[in-house]
């Protein structure tokens, strides 16, 4: 039988709980449908950092660059500055592994309830696809004159033809295999900001390209107002770096919970393997007390199955996780529920196992 091998770093804080409680859930999907998972796990972490001044070896990426799939946590902690921990972790993987499409599924999941009045599952149920190595998380600029009354912070916004072009093509083909075949973008081209009026250009050429995709696009400010209003509104959402980090947050708290929310982030062209890790971080404010909500990470092993090509085990493993929601016993209670994490993964387990 198929064997894949799988980079597991499970991180700081909640890393820690929800991609053991993930792994066990491949575990019992694999069993059933006939494959087997060969866990190569690293210890990268800031407690790493801590111990050696460096979130992970010198040749990391080159560590798990042969493998079919990563599966990460998340990092950062109290103790180590977040651009230390982003910087020396997170941020290299997506980039020297050209990562760029970062793939946010949001969906009202039956069981779960929308903060907002009178929605049900048919009414959210979008994608947010965000540009994942350039834009304005760039590595230009930086800061000066630390301390003085001179200081100053600076960091240019990089948007290249080609990284918004097949950011915009990625949003489409994707768009193409959905009911609803519609993609929305994110922008800010009201002329203040100089990138957004380029972003806006390259999504035209797009949609000229793809003439059976319906279009629309928004300013980011009154876009947020409308995940809120009209979540029903939206089937893929494009968005540059920054926007698609901010709409990724927005969207899960509208379906309900972050600590529901999947990501993945994806090379298209399969040359390196992709990342799969929840949106959520590290959560420190939970860490450690055994009560994370482990929906994230565990509805991220479903995606990262399904980009394996194991589509079935995905299928089953999102049933399971609906299955699970369906009762406030073995929810969380960030959704209202009054499980643990162990209690919540148990109920997906034996979802499976029935
Ligand atoms: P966060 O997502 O860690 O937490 C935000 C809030 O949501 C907290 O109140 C937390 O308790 C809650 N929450 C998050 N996940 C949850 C879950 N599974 N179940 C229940 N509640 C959950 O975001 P933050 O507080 O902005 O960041 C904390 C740290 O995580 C920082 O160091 C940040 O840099 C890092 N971070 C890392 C990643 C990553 O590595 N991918 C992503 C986001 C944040
Ligand atoms: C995410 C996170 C990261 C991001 C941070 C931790 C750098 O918020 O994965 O959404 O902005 O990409
Ligand atoms: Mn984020």
């Amino acid at each position: 039988s198929k064997t894949y091998t799988i980079a597991s770093i499970p991180g700081d804080g909640i890393g820690r709980e929800v991609i053991p409680a993930g792994q066990r859930v491949i575990e019992t999907v694999a069993q059933k449908r006939g494959f087997a998972v060969k866990w190569d796990t690293y210890d990268w972490s800031c407690e790493r950092y801590a111990q050696t001044g460096r979130m992970m070896p010198e040749d990391g990426i080159e560590q798990v660059k042969g493998s079919d799939a990563i599966y990460l946590g998340a990092v950062g902690y109290p103790g180590v500055p977040d651009h230390v921990s982003l910087w020396g972790l997170l941020i290299p993987l997506r980039r020297e592994l050209d990562q760029y499409a970062n793939v946010r599924p949001v969906r009202l999941l039956k069981g779960v309830q929308s903060p907002l009045a009178g929605r049900s599952a048919e009414d959210i149920d979008f994608v947010v696809v965000r540009e994942n190595v350039e834009g304005e998380y760039s590595e230009i600029g930086g800061r000066i004159y630390e301390g003085t009354e001179r200081e100053m912070a600076m960091q240019e916004a990089v948007f290249t033809r080609k990284g918004v072009d097949r950011i915009m093509e990625y949003a489409f083909e994707l768009a193409k295999t959905r009911k609803r075949g519609h993609v929305t973008s994110a922008t800010k081209s009201n002329g203040i900001v100089h990138t957004m009026p380029f972003w806006d250009e390259r999504f035209a050429a797009a949609s000229e390209r793809h003439p059976g995709i319906e279009t629309a696009q928004f300013h980011i400010d009154i876009l947020t107002a409308h995940f809120v209003l009209h979540p029903d509104w939206f089937d893929v959402v494009v968005g540059s770096n920054l926007f698609g980090d901010i709409l990724s947050d927005l969207g899960p708290a509208v379906a309900g919970s972050i600590g529901i929310a999947p990501s993945a982030n994806i090379n298209p062209e399969g040359v390196y393997p992709s990342m799969f890790e929840p949106v959520h971080g590290s959560a420190p404010d939970i860490a450690g007390k055994g009560i994370a909500n482990p929906v994230a990470a565990i509805w991220t092993a479903a995606m990262m199955l399904e980009h394996l090509g194991e589509a079935e085990a995905a299928a089953d493993i999102e049933r399971a996780i609906e299955h699970s929601l369906a009762s406030e016993e073995t929810r969380t209670a960030d959704l209202g529920g009054r499980a643990n994490t162990e209690e919540a993964t148990n109920a997906v387990v034996d979802a499976l196992s029935a």
